[in-house]
């Protein structure tokens, strides 16, 4: 009997998910040979320290699996640190979990909570991972856009979006792609509309330490009636330039944490053990991330500068690393052929805001980022002057 080698077909679970803008526009980029200002990575190395920190926890031998919540040393940290900066105290045995970065620490919450038929509230433009997250927990996505432009939340909407069904809200500040901060005022406005509600809240806050002009950063967790109800998500890689390092966290009530660590479990099970080690001896010093915004406001600054002399629309870049344009006085294009012309003829890449919404929504606007080295920004700079 002959056995014929057959692959069974396979339905997929995400019909929808092909290849991303990302990975499209960083391959033109390099075919090109055009500054990279698409994907959000620094292109500049993490401070020496930190890496001594890690070298010298693996030439101690701490090398084996960690707790499975992530090694007390730096629930500890994250937990001091948050107190000090927002004012609330977790308790690192029971409400803070390391998580293999805040993409895991996501789909983690969402797998936790959402249950097949549980509409889920995301707020448009939204970062690509949410979507397919809920999707494969079989919720209903409810898109809910910000105001187009400013991308501020339109709470009228929010509340109209809400029925019996809905589970949770996923809400990201400072704000991934159009880099706004939403104020006190604004959290406080989720905090009541949320009140008389049993809705979870994902606060996606892995730009925490990247909120320029004197403003303060408005956790979730400074908001007693938000904090009851929200598992906030950062990531260490986005803090400490070590996005290859994909390690972060997730600070939730112990109720929260009890479910989101039944998943975390079986899905990562541990982090990087002497990847943890480093990051705790390393946050002994609060200066790294309380000097990050005079860091990263002096690339804005230096971005915002050059790209003022251009035909370019800025918005306010209140926080993150990202810049947004409109593109209207420079060029008639959609956002997509214009990110692509824009690799390809200037040489410089940028990601179309339509990437960002579920209908494409091509609004004429699109996304740099800064996290460059000065040199980086200047190069872009120079083949920019010609818009
Ligand atoms: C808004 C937002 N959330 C989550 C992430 C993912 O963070 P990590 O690399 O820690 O998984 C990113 C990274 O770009 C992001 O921009």
């Amino acid at each position: 009997m002959s056995t014929i080698a057959r692959t069974p077909p396979v339905e997929t679970k995400l019909p929808a998910v092909g290849t991303t803008i990302f990975t499209v526009m960083s391959a033109l980029a390099t075919e090109k040979g055009a500054v990279n200002l698409g994907q959000g990575f620094p292109d500049f190395d993490c401070d020496p320290r930190l890496v001594n920190a890690v070298t010298e926890a693996m030439q101690k031998g701490l090398n084996q699996y960690p707790p499975m919540t992530g090694i007390p040393q730096l629930r500890e940290a994250v937990a001091n640190k948050i107190e000090a900066m927002y004012g609330r105290k977790y308790d690192p045995v029971s409400e803070i979990t390391i998580t293999a970065g805040a993409t895991q620490a996501i789909i983690t919450a969402i797998l936790a909570i959402v249950r097949p038929g549980d509409e889920v509230i995301v707020l448009e433009p939204c970062y690509d991972s949410y979507v397919p997250n809920i999707d494969l927990a079989g919720g209903k996505v409810v898109r809910v856009p910000l105001v187009p432009h400013t991308f501020r939340p339109d709470f009228a909407k929010i509340a109209a979006a809400i029925t019996p069904r809905t589970r949770a809200i996923l809400v990201n500040s400072p704000h991934n792609p159009s880099a706004t901060v939403w104020t006190a005022d604004e959290m406080r406005q989720l905090e009541e509309l949320l009140a008389p509600t049993d809705i979870f809240v994902i606060s996606d806050e892995v730009y925490e330490h990247m909120v320029y002009d004197g403003q303060q950063h408005q956790s979730a967790a400074r908001f007693p009636g938000l904090a009851a109800r929200s598992f906030i998500v950062s990531s260490f890689g986005k803090t400490y330039h070590v996005t290859g390092w994909k390690v972060g966290y997730v600070a939730a009530p112990a109720p929260l944490s009890v479910e989101f660590r039944k998943v975390h479990q079986f899905n990562v099970f541990t982090v990087n053990t002497p990847v943890q080690h480093g990051l705790a001896s390393y946050m002994a010093d609060p200066q790294p991330y309380l000097r990050l915004p005079a860091f990263y406001q002096h690339k804005r600054d230096l971005f915002r500068a050059g790209l003022a002399r251009t035909r370019f629309e800025l918005l306010p870049s209140e926080g993150s690393y990202f810049q947004c344009v409109d593109i209207s006085k420079v060029s008639d294009l959609s956002e997509e052929e214009f990110c692509k012309w824009l690799t390809s003829e200037i040489g410089v890449a940028a990601i179309p805001l339509s990437v960002f919404y579920g209908n494409g929504f091509d609004q004429r606007v699109v996304r740099f980022c800064y996290a460059k080295k000065d040199e980086t920004l200047r190069t872009a700079l120079e083949r920019l002057a010609k818009l």
